[in-house]
């Protein structure tokens, strides 16, 4: 949620043009409103409005901006309604402060007050405001902006990230206080943002910040300093691999349908990854511990409820799936020494995760093994260990490829295990791995390529609607889970996601004629969702199945295109397979209803507030 940038450039003079071509690359972290402030001949303009960078940039002329150096922020609203008043950067009592965060400020009210009350000019309801605030303060107290910097974080409350600049010192400085932030020095500018895509334009020279760390940006190099005694830490550049091409759309018309084509070198990149040496140490740290439990949200859960029926399938190891903002209240005092949390998350920044990492690493009891996408983020630091999900960015807000590395990474595993401990047989386990890495990435393809077609018409037949199911059994409940929550991010429509058995007990009541059900099913339990089709066909509803072909089931829709099928393979590899169709669906309904499924609306891709 919300994307910062500051930008210190030497002998140039287009700093507009290069915050704005640099925060472009973190519009998925938020485009309620957009400023920038810029910094010419020692005076700053500041120039913010509601809408997203390119209109604020039309309106506003932001790429025009003059000035060495500056600060930029994309918003995602949080404290305070979408309105250009509460739009960032923020000036602190006079224009010399300027500066703009991400994250909560938990202490916002009383803080709040407490400034006012002290005689400071408090002109939004923003909390970014307050961070401006609080190093203006200090500034009034020490006369240095470092350590003005440092010592306001002493006064706020809550996970976040924030960058601020005097009008008159040719440097900009940021912290890093539970929300992500990295830097980068390029040949003639320094660069600190909330996330790498928005480096990457300048520089692949990367530097990495730590939780509780600071840095100083001047033109030539980037600083880090630690917050608490405000030491200097020895911390080089490093040089990303990242491609900086990775952040565009290719050709395609949204990152959506990019990411879902990526799907297939997706499951043979990350195959590679856990065929590699680091798997020993994984299965090793699964095996070694008590209680496991697999803590995500979103997207990342519903792959999680994939995982756990392959672990119970190929492993007969019980994980327990929780969301992530439920883990504490429901878990929390149960850890024990030998307690494992897999905390699953494509950001690594996700705050209700966070909770637990840091839960587990205060109380020191169990150990976290992470599975995040974004290298250089705080799960990837804080967890004992951490699994790459190697796809690459994800830049729509929709998860896709993401949550099919996941589940991928959950069978392998699982099939490991399985062959470990003897829950399966060392030849059915071999068989299992060989077609994830080598029939996977070509069935995936086919997947994409014959559900292309049909799920566009599919779609068109279902523009009025605004209230469905998506259904699945065993292996496919995560699936119809993740296919509804797509559908309700990315079309606006209510569509929930449950267990097919479970439907007789309540919301079968909603069924009356063409009522929309879609049933997910693996080849193996079709018998069971047969049942459960029939129960929404006696009342006249429309089934839409989404699996394997079977003739069974192909008697249980009324025309041909409401069968998504899906190649023939591997049973263990339907549940994998069967949630393309679905990924496709909602993106075809989404755009013929008019929305971007990039960037759907009151949505952020990261989510770093309780
Ligand atoms: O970065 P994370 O995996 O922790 O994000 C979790 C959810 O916010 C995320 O999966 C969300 O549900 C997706 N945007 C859904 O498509």
């Amino acid at each position: 949620m919300c994307g910062i940038t500051g930008i210190v450039t030497k002998n140039r003079d287009d700093i507009g043009a290069l915050l704005v071509m640099c925060s472009r690359k973190l519009t998925y972290r938020g485009y309620d409103s957009v400023g920038v402030a810029a910094v010419k001949d020692g005076v700053v303009d500041l120039r913010k409005d509601v809408g997203t960078i390119d209109e604020v940039d039309k309106m506003l002329g932001l790429s025009k901006m003059r000035g060495d150096r500056g600060i930029a922020q994309l918003r995602w609203a949080t404290y305070g309604a979408p309105t250009k008043v509460n739009a960032q950067p923020h000036f602190g009592c006079t224009p010399d402060f300027y500066g703009a965060h991400n994250g909560n400020i938990h202490n916002y009210a009383e803080y709040r007050q407490e400034l006012i009350e002290t005689g400071h000019i408090v002109r939004s309801e923003n909390d970014g405001e307050l961070c401006v605030h609080a190093v203006d303060k200090y500034y009034e107290e020490t006369g240095d902006m470092f350590e003005a910097v440092r010592l306001s974080t002493r006064d706020l409350k809550g996970a976040f990230a924030f960058s601020v600049g005097r009008a008159d010192e040719e440097k900009i400085y940021a912290v890093k206080m539970g929300s992500s932030l990295v830097a980068g020095v390029a040949k003639d500018a320094t660069i600190v943002s909330s996330d790498l895509p928005s480096i990457l334009p300048l520089t692949n020279n990367v530097v990495y910040l730590r939780d509780r760390e600071m840095v100083e940006l001047t033109a030539e190099r980037v600083r880090v300093f630690r917050i608490e005694d405000g030491k200097e830490l020895d911390r080089e550049p490093e040089i990303s691999n990242v491609d900086p091409h990775a952040a565009e759309k290719g050709g395609y018309h949204h990152f959506m349908l990019k990411e879902i084509n990526e799907q297939p070198k997706v499951a043979q990149d990350v195959m590679g990854v856990l065929e590699g040496s680091r798997s020993e140490d994984w299965l090793k740290m699964i095996e070694d511990s008590g209680r496991k439990f697999l803590v995500a949200c979103g997207s990342s859960y519903n792959a999680g409820i994939v995982g756990t029926y392959y672990f119970n399938r190929l492993a007969g190891t019980p994980l327990v799936p929780v969301i992530g903002g439920q883990f504490i209240p429901m878990y929390g005092k149960s850890l024990a020494d030998d307690s494992l949390c897999i905390l699953v998350s494509q950001s690594g920044e996700t705050k209700d995760i966070m909770n637990v990492l840091n839960l587990v690493k205060e109380t020191g009891k169990g150990k976290t093994l992470g599975v995040v996408n974004v290298i250089g983020s705080t799960l990837m630091f804080g967890a004992d260990a951490y699994i790459p999900m190697a796809c690459g960015y994800e830049v729509s807000v929709p998860a896709t490829k993401t949550y099919f590395s996941q589940t991928i990474i959950f069978a392998y595993l699982a099939a490991r295990l399985g062959e470990r401990n003897g829950t399966i047989d060392p030849s059915e386990a071999k068989e299992f791995i060989r077609s994830l890495a080598e029939d996977l990435p070509r069935l995936t393809q086919q997947t994409i390529d014959r559900t292309g077609i049909l799920t566009k018409s599919l779609a068109q037949t279902l523009i009025d609607v605004k209230d469905l199911y998506c259904l699945g059994y065993g292996f496919t409940d995560g699936v119809a889970r993740e296919g509804a929550l797509k559908i309700k991010e990315i079309c606006y429509n209510h569509c929930e996601g449950m267990y097919s058995s479970e439907f007789k007990h309540g919301p079968l009541s909603i069924v009356t004629d063409n009522y929309p059900v879609i049933f997910v099913t693996t080849r193996e339990d079709s018998w069971m969702v047969i049942n459960h089709i029939n129960e929404v066909r006696a009342r006249h509803g429309r089934t839409i199945v989404v699996g394997e072909y079977e003739e069974s089931l192909s008697h249980y829709v009324d025309r041909e295109g409401d069968f998504l099928t899906i190649p023939e393979s591997d049973i263990l590899l339907n549940p994998l397979l069967d949630v393309i169709p679905l990924q496709m669906l909602s993106y075809y309904l989404s755009v013929d209803l008019g929305i971007n499924p990039d960037l759907p609306r009151n949505l952020s891709k990261t989510l770093t507030v309780d």
